[in-house]
């Protein structure tokens, strides 16, 4: 990873952390202990990928950095509650989760489903409030932006298909679409948040959506990469669960050496989409190089 970009993760990451503790205080009654496993899930901890890549991608076209902050926090959130459900008993029964317990270990089963629900709908609640943005038409683009990407066509679907990946072997195009669903839809709305924040017309933002394509899917193979091959302590939580669960995956379909090459070339492929970019773009460019290179 370069200087540049551990600086950027580095900052990013304090400026998630200061907005959940601001969004989530702790109330003084009963339901004091939903907050603390929020807090348990969202602070300190995790990549902020999500995050960095609206931060960058705002940055492009010189969006206020308070404005971006409220945003980003927002779609962490989402992917924050997507972790404490993937992790239940239900779905991955997992008992760590960025070198933590999981929300169910700590706070029980029936906290971790209701911190999950208040972190989705906070999500939205903070982008419908004007410091999410001063112009109520950019507000509701974020939020049709960020409900698409979360629901049955993006992350919840992507999930519901990924259980069916453990009973049926899917071929390569389905397993493609899982991916983008699943993992992909996020992604590319952290960075198409940062287009609408920087205002660019739906038209104009082909380039970046491009690159986010690329990236997000480039990302989902790399997980199951690290399921693998991957160090648990690094990874901050169990591996080697797919191959167990009997998923179907692009390993599973391509193998290492292929899945490896895939993500090359769609890493090159997401870095070629901003070629109309000069060096503004640049860390956009070292992003989609450390997905492939990352080990945790
Ligand atoms: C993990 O996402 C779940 C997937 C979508 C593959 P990340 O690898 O971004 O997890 P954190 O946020 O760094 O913990
Ligand atoms: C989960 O995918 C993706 C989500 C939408 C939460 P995984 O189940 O592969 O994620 P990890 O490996 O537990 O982080
Ligand atoms: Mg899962
Ligand atoms: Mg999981
Ligand atoms: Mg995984």
């Amino acid at each position: 990873m370069t200087a540049t970009l551990k600086d950027a993760l580095g900052e990013v990451a304090a400026a998630v952390d200061r907005q959940f503790d601001l969004l989530l205080a702790v109330p003084q009654d009963p339901r004091a202990d939903l907050y603390h496993a929020m807090r348990h899930a969202a602070i300190g901890g995790g990549k902020r990928l999500r995050p960095l890549l609206t931060f960058a991608t705002a940055d492009l076209f010189g969006v206020d950095r308070t404005v971006t902050a409220r945003v980003a926090t927002a779609i962490e959130a989402i992917h924050v509650y997507s972790l404490i459900h993937d992790d239940l008993p239900a779905m991955d029964d997992d008992d760590m989760r960025r070198g933590k317990p999981t929300v169910h270990k700590v706070y029980g089963e029936s906290t971790a489903i209701l911190a999950g629900d208040c972190l989705h709908a906070l999500a939205f609640e903070w982008l419908a409030e004007p410091e999410a943005h001063p112009d109520p038409f950019v507000r509701v683009e974020l939020i049709g932006c960020l409900a698409a990407s979360s629901g049955p066509s993006g992350m919840a679907g992507g999930q519901m298909m990924d259980l069916e990946a453990e009973k049926t072997s899917f071929d390569l195009a389905t397993v493609t679409r899982l991916q983008a669903m699943k993992t992909g839809a996020l992604i590319a709305c952290a960075v198409e948040a940062g287009a609408i924040l920087g205002r660019v017309p739906p038209e104009g933002r082909r380039p970046l959506r491009g690159y986010a394509r690329d990236i997000g899917l480039a990302f989902q193979i790399a997980d199951d990469i690290l399921d693998v091959e991957g160090d648990e302590a690094l990874a901050g939580k169990a591996l080697r669960k797919d191959e167990a669960a009997g998923k179907e995956t692009f390993l599973t379909l391509l193998g290492l050496d292929r899945a490896r090459e895939q993500t090359a070339m769609l890493v090159d492929q997401a870095i070629d989409h901003l070629r109309g970019y000069g060096p503004e773009a640049d860390l956009l460019r070292e992003i989609a190089r450390y997905i492939t290179e990352r080990d945790r």
